[in-house]
């Protein structure tokens, strides 16, 4: 076997100056703007031309084609096929990878923010040789209320070392972070960084970092499921909806949802489908989910149709 070029980065300390973001799209962009206002300097690579152009006229983002001169970079590229949202696909996360590993210097910190399925990061470690710190460090940016869900909001990060990890973790919360296991979670050491201010929840392995982020779209995914399943149960018994759902969440500890026009979005499903594949043992109640997903969109089809007939 191949003897791999670990080094020893435990004493070494990046300084975290020149951040490059790789994905200029509807997370990417936002990411680029807050790393930027907190006084870093800021890059932007994106195979898009259009979205490296719009990034730098809304947000004087640098334009880079050339990895050599970056301290830290931030993974924010789709995980999804282009003809099929709901599948994913991690091709363009390799090919940045062999990038990196090609262009960037030793040392340095890359951080997956991409939602990715579990494996994924120890794979891209692997292509770079283990010459770099590699954290996973999922987005919950939620585009409906960035206000309150934004960029700076807690995340959980892991990282493939405990080096990774804790260089991770200056360049996110700017605080020192333990080695032992033991003091995993919201771990505060006594010095402080220059970093981008964002709470962070570290997780023992960078497996579990995954699995928190694609479990957490599958809570959601099953909650919609479930309100689809009891609408459809409530017209085929003549029951109001929303009658009956008003009088559940009156309870402390219930919250139905309403279903709308299905589970869509380049999220929620895809990231349920990368759960369900992260495993030869599949989570059965999600597969029933995903058929009465299926079932409610034709039930809402014909639905419209009907009613389009009777207005003809
Ligand atoms: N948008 C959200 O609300 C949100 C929230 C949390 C997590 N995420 C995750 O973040 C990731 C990105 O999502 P998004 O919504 O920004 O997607 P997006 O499609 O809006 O943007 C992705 C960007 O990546 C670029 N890109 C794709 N392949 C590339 C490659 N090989 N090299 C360089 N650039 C490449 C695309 O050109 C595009 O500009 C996904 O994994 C998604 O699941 C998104």
């Amino acid at each position: 076997m191949e003897a791999v070029k670990v080094i020893n980065h435990t004493k070494d300390e990046i300084s975290f100056e020149k951040i490059l973001v790789i994905g200029l799209g509807q997370l990417g962009l936002p990411v680029a703007k807050y790393v930027k206002e907190k006084g870093f300097d800021v890059y932007g690579y994106d195979n898009n031309e259009r979205a490296m152009d719009n990034a730098e006229k809304q947000y004087g983002i640098k334009k880079i084609d050339n990895f050599s001169d970056i301290d830290v970079f931030i993974v924010c590229i789709s995980t999804h096929r282009e003809d099929d949202i709901s599948s994913p696909q991690i091709d363009g996360l390799m090919a940045i990878t062999r990038k990196i590993a090609k262009e960037a210097m030793n040392g340095k910190l890359v951080s997956i923010e991409s939602t990715v399925p579990r494996g994924t990061t120890r794979k891209m470690f692997e292509i770079l040789e283990h010459r770099f710190h590699v954290v996973h460090a999922p987005h919950r940016w939620y585009a409906l209320e960035e206000d309150l869900h934004g960029v700076n909001q807690l995340r959980v990060i892991g990282g493939v070392c405990d080096c990774c990890l804790r260089t991770g973790i200056r360049f996110y919360d700017g605080v020192e972070h333990a080695d032992e296991k033991e003091n995993l979670g919201y771990y505060r050491g006594n010095k402080s960084y220059k970093s981008l201010g964002i709470p962070m929840y570290s997780v023992s392995t960078v497996e579990l970092a995954e699995l928190s982020k694609i479990v957490e779209n599958a809570d959601r995914y099953l909650q919609i499921a479930f309100a689809e399943d009891l609408y459809m149960f409530c017209k085929a018994n003549g029951i109001s909806f929303a009658e009956l759902r008003d009088a559940v969440n009156t309870k402390w500890n219930v919250n139905i949802l309403e279903p709308r026009d299905g589970i869509g979005g380049h999220c929620i499903p895809k990231d349920t489908r990368m759960f369900l594949e992260s495993s030869e043992i599949k989570s059965k109640i999600l597969i029933s989910a995903q058929d009465v997903d299926k079932d409610y969109r034709k039930y809402i089809e014909r639905m419209v149709k009907d009613v389009n007939q009777i207005n003809h």
